[in-house]
């Protein structure tokens, strides 16, 4: 790469010559959510997917994401900037293993939490989002018995809101298992006035002592339009880019990992970086590429999700 080269304006030239559209997670650097056509929550980022008319995605995110954008658009071309951006809670639910699993409980329908492989979705009935959840779940009977799958946080977050009894899978998500309670307490003695907002894969004794619960989109609207002005966020720090533009006058603080580390960062989220995204956009690799019986599988449940989520 050229030192000289001003990447920004590159980037805006290839999405023009390209007619490309770059979609960007809440957790991603701050100089690629600025760049970004669009930026937003995993529903946001799928219901923007599915309705764009650019040739070419660029997914400044993670791989799932990018490849239920591709599964929404066979014919697109559908890049990102590092394939290796993987996910813990994707990685947590094993397709052959999950199978197995499944297949103890053939009368349960199988929720699956959009975290997840396309061989995963391909297993399951329908998929949600952390901001769809409760209503994907209120779509259906109250009797009806449920697998929910991948994260056991989000699993369990819901079991007490609905009064529902769903068969968690126990997986979880790197980053929101390890916030420590105990910091956060002692945050919160600093801080009397501030409020704890979660995001749902966050362990249950962070939840309990939340004031806000929501997915990204969620948390970002709560503490933009609340009238607190201090605010502990327990979710992925790269929210706090957009929480702080739309609130400049309001405090943001981390909320503590328990793992000696100032703050949360995505490992796969941040292997996004504004050099990798200008390479993606202008050699058109790495490429999501699927085999099309699975696109086809995986695209079933998506659909399900988004017609119910419109
Ligand atoms: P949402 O942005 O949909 O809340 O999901 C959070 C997350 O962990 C994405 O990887
Ligand atoms: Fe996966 Fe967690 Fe990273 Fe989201 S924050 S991409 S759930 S590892």
């Amino acid at each position: 790469l050229d030192v000289q080269m001003d990447l920004f304006a590159e980037i805006e030239r290839l999405k023009k010559e390209k007619n490309a559209i770059v979609l960007a997670h809440y957790y991603v650097d701050g100089d690629i959510q600025d760049v970004a056509d669009f930026l937003g929550d995993s529903l946001g980022l799928a219901q923007k997917a599915q309705s764009t008319n650019a040739d070419m995605i660029v997914f400044a995110g993670v791989h799932f994401m990018a490849e239920t954008a591709k599964i929404l658009n066979p014919t697109k071309k559908v890049v990102l900037p590092d394939l290796k951006a993987g996910c813990s809670l994707a990685d947590s639910a094993p397709a052959g293993l999950f199978k197995a699993f499944k297949e103890k409980h053939p009368d349960h329908l199988v929720i699956s939490y959009i975290n997840c492989t396309s061989d995963i979705k391909a297993l399951s009935d329908i998929i949600c989002t952390s901001s769809n959840a409760e209503a994907i779940l209120n779509s259906l009977p109250k009797e009806q018995k449920i697998i929910f799958a991948p994260d056991k946080n989000l699993g369990g977050y819901l079991n007490k809101k609905t009064g529902r009894d769903m068969l968690l899978w126990s997986g979880a998500c790197m980053v929101h298992q390890i916030f420590s309670l105990e910091k956060i307490t002692k945050l919160k003695v600093r801080h009397p006035n501030a409020k704890v907002i979660a995001h749902p894969e966050c362990e249950e004794a962070v939840l309990r002592i939340a004031d806000f619960v929501g997915s990204t989109t969620q948390l970002l609207k709560y503490a933009v339009t609340d009238k607190t002005e201090e605010f502990i966020v327990a979710t992925e720090t790269g929210i706090l880019h957009q929480m702080q533009k739309d609130a400049p006058y309001k405090t943001f603080i981390p909320a503590p990992p328990n793992n000696g580390c100032a703050c949360n960062d995505c490992p796969y989220m941040k292997l996004n970086s504004i050099e990798k995204l200008y390479l993606c956009m202008e050699y058109e690799t790495p490429e999501i590429l699927m085999d099309e019986e699975l696109r086809v599988a995986a695209k079933k449940p998506i659909d399900r999700m988004l017609e119910i989520s419109r």
